[in-house]
């Protein structure tokens, strides 16, 4: 390599104009495969899909629209009814099926998180919080990295529709609690899901890692956590996406997380850091306060040798491992590629085999891993009861 300064290429010029390409390509990108976060809408359903949702039957949702119980089900072009999110949550909530996290439980913070990138963190955050607000959840989805993976599935193109002030890198590092919780409050954005709003992230969240490293006592690790308990009150799950680095934006996220989720590859490599990365959150644990913590086999492409590694991590990683695994599909890969998760899907890319996996693939995830919260919400309850239980037994015993 020349090291005449003569011969060296202006590298202000080469990026600035290789970035001003890449942002007219993004635009480009995004008006062609799926319409700007304004007009990016979730897909209506069928009568036989909304029914399946709202666990009632069509019959019902029928009955309930001729007795103006229900108002009446808006048509496509060819009069079929047709029924959006809110919709299905209105029948819901007219049948007794619209969900209500237990009395007593409390919202709960599930962070995904894995040393290593490519894991497919962001594919899991992204479903599990549109899974979660498809079964009528509330759901905070914060996204911690500043590649803003998680920003661009919903639509927005992080450099040019999310302003500085719109992510929580200011709130993570200004002096005052109070007016980093003000101001986190106003990151929050309602998105195009029903019950689903989104922190988005950009490029300005790199800086976070150095300021915190900066500063000093409590704040610096338990900021994130400090704001999040304010601002999930109105929520029943939060999902943080955070990035592939242990600086102390993502042990931030750890000491914040009720519930950790680790998605790891089963192939060798990625097995031995998630060998490195449980050595590392050793040292942050005496922060922590996990109420539980699972690992999820990511993007597994059956082959022998690939089972082998799910296997391993098995036999490594014992009950940690939820039972279901997230399969490796075109569907899947496709989805991150046109910003459609397979729940945004109207009708299957390819074949209508591979998104069928896909989606099966994605739905025993996350209906294991809902399961998972609803126990932790029922253990609540049930120590509550206790409590009160025990406080009335007190009060009985000195009266
Ligand atoms: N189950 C899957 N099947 C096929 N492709 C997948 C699957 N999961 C993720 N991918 C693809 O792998 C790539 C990485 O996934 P993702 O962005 O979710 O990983 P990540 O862990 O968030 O990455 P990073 O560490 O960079 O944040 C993406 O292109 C995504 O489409
Ligand atoms: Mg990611």
């Amino acid at each position: 390599m020349s090291t005449f300064p003569e011969e060296k290429i202006n590298t202000v010029q080469l990026f600035s104009t290789m970035a001003e390409r890449g942002v007219d390509m993004s635009e480009a990108l995004l008006a062609q495969a799926a319409a700007p976060f304004d007009y990016k809408k979730l897909p209506l359903w069928g009568i036989e899909k909304a029914a399946k949702l709202a666990k009632t039957t069509s019959a019902t949702i029928r009955r309930l629209e001729k007795a103006g119980e229900l108002p009446q089900a808006k048509r496509d072009d060819i009069n079929r009814r047709v029924y959006s999110l809110q919709d299905v949550n209105r029948i819901r909530a007219r049948t007794g099926s619209l969900f209500k996290r237990p009395p007593g439980s409390l919202p709960l913070r599930c962070v995904v998180a894995n040393l290593k990138g490519g894991t497919g963190k962001t594919t899991t955050a992204v479903h599990l919080a549109q899974y979660a607000a498809l079964q009528g959840l509330n759901v905070l989805l914060v996204d911690l990295d500043p590649q803003a993976s998680t920003t661009n599935a919903f639509g927005l193109l992080p450099d040019i529709h999310v302003a500085t002030q719109g992510t929580l890198a200011e709130p993570l590092v200004v002096e005052k609690l109070d007016e980093a919780r003000q101001l986190a409050r106003n990151t929050i954005k309602q998105t195009y899901w029903h019950q689903l709003d989104l922190i988005p992230s950009q490029l300005n969240m790199v800086s976070v890692d150095g300021e915190l490293t900066n500063k000093d006592g409590r704040d610096r690790i338990y900021r994130l956590r400090d704001i999040l308990e304010d601002l999930e009150q109105d929520y029943d799950l939060v999902v943080v996406d955070v990035p592939p680095a242990l600086g102390l934006l993502s042990v931030s996220a750890m000491v914040a997380a009720d519930y950790l989720l680790v998605p790891i590859v089963p192939n060798m490599p990625d097995i031995a850091s998630s060998i490195q990365y449980f050595t590392i959150l050793s040292d942050v644990a005496e922060h922590m306060t996990l109420t539980d913590m699972n690992i999820m086999i990511a993007r597994h492409e059956p082959s022998r040798h690939s089972d082998a590694a799910a296997a391993l991590i098995r036999s490594i990683y014992g009950i940690n491992v939820i039972n279901a695994q997230m399969l490796a599909t075109r569907e899947l890969s496709k989805s991150s590629h046109d910003l459609l998760s397979v729940y945004e899907i109207d009708k299957p890319t390819g074949s209508r085999d591979t998104y069928k996996r896909a989606l099966s693939s994605m739905n025993a995830v996350n209906g294991e891993i809902l399961t998972r919260f609803q126990g932790i919400w029922e253990q609540q309850t049930e120590s509550v009861q206790k409590k009160t239980n025990q406080g009335t037994t007190e009060i009985a015993a000195n009266g």
